[in-house]
């Protein structure tokens, strides 16, 4: 890789997907990047468009799909990839962790066979080499090397994703892609497989984008978060800050709306009405309809993601955003 090329492992810049049969795209002018061994959450309601921007870094988007905009990991172009140059990427520099174990891997291979064929199926990797890498990745996500031999079927929900992680991590990739990692599993094994790739992300130094709708997690492991509404980034920066003093009306009303485990039994704010329709056209912010702070200019101009006063690394993309509590502007 070309170091000079970009500092970022994932470098999503003005990316737009319109897809067919839509009155307007489905994303619209995301920007978003993970730096080398960042670990970065992109969080949001369902239908907001966090699977198709983590899947453009593999070029897998729906059929009939147009795309603007640009997607680079390690530097390299993907949306210009042919099939091998894409094959090729995903065994070394980028490697995808799926929401269900049980649906990405074949019940009958061992575990064993599946690990090593990760990487010795495209070559320039021995099987032995293969299995002592696949031996000591196991070590790693916390299970021994008699899971090797085992079958997916004799190991629990929690034990196989942490095979998948270790599968992942086979052809020691710089960016991991997690797509809602833990929704299949229980609240225990969640904690655990989380807590497992924080671990990782230390010691091999590897980059993570995490999709999830879970803001205590997101608030938990990772480093920067994005906020996804209606297809575009409606707030983005480092997480603390993010999650301590949101500066768009959404991720308050999101954050109000998540069930806080130090509050059990408090109220919980639901966020009225619904996302907009793909089918209808948007004029102005995608979220004003819903928004407590709409003013007659949120219906006309789409606001930008700009800097937060006062916040250097902290966007937002509102017009409003000096109003919310809490902001630098009213101290
Ligand atoms: N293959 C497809 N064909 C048509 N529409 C699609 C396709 N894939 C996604 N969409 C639409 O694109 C929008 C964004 O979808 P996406 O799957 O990225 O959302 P998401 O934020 O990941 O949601 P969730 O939290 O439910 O996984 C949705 O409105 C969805 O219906
Ligand atoms: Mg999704």
């Amino acid at each position: 890789m070309n170091p000079t090329t970009s500092t970022y492992t994932l470098d999503i810049q003005g990316l737009r997907i319109t897809l067919p049969g839509t009155a307007r795209p489905v994303l619209d002018g995301v920007d978003l990047h993970v730096a080398a061994g960042e670990t970065v959450a992109l969080v949001g309601e369902s239908g907001s468009g966090k699977t198709l921007t983590s899947r453009s870094a593999l070029n897998l988007l729906p059929p009939g799909a147009t795309v603007e905009g640009a997607v680079r990991v390690g530097g390299r172009d993907v949306l210009t990839m042919d099939a091998d140059q894409l094959r090729a990427l995903r065994t070394s520099t980028l490697a995808m962790i799926f929401q269900d174990p049980r649906a990405a891997i074949n019940p009958l291979r061992r575990i064993g066979d599946f690990l090593v064929e990760s990487v010795t199926l495209a070559g320039g990797t021995s099987r032995a080499d293969a299995t002592a890498r696949a031996t000591e990745l196991l070590q790693a996500v916390g299970l021994d090397g008699s899971a090797l031999r085992k079958y997916p079927g004799q190991v629990s929900g929690g034990m196989l994703q942490r095979v998948m992680i270790a599968a992942a991590l086979m052809g020691d990739p710089a960016l991991l892609l997690a797509d809602e990692p833990t929704t299949a599993l229980d609240v225990t094994t969640q904690a655990e497989v989380i807590a497992l790739l924080a671990e990782l992300r230390e010691r091999f130094g590897t980059g993570l984008l995490l999709v999830t709708h879970d803001l205590d997690l997101a608030a938990a492991v990772s480093d920067r978060v994005y906020v996804m509404y209606a297809g575009r980034i409606a707030e983005s920066g480092p997480a603390q800050a993010l999650f301590a003093q949101p500066r768009h009306p959404y991720t308050s009303a999101l954050l109000a709306s998540t069930p806080r485990l130090e509050a059990p039994g408090g109220r919980l704010a639901a966020i009225d009405g619904r996302p907009p329709d793909l089918r209808q056209e948007l004029h102005g912010c995608p979220f004003a309809a819903r928004c407590p702070l709409a003013t007659e200019i949120c219906g006309r101009r789409t606001p930008e993601p700009l800097r937060a006063p006062g916040l250097p690394n902290h966007r937002a993309a509102c017009h409003h955003t000096d109003r919310l509590e809490g902001s630098p502007v009213d101290a």
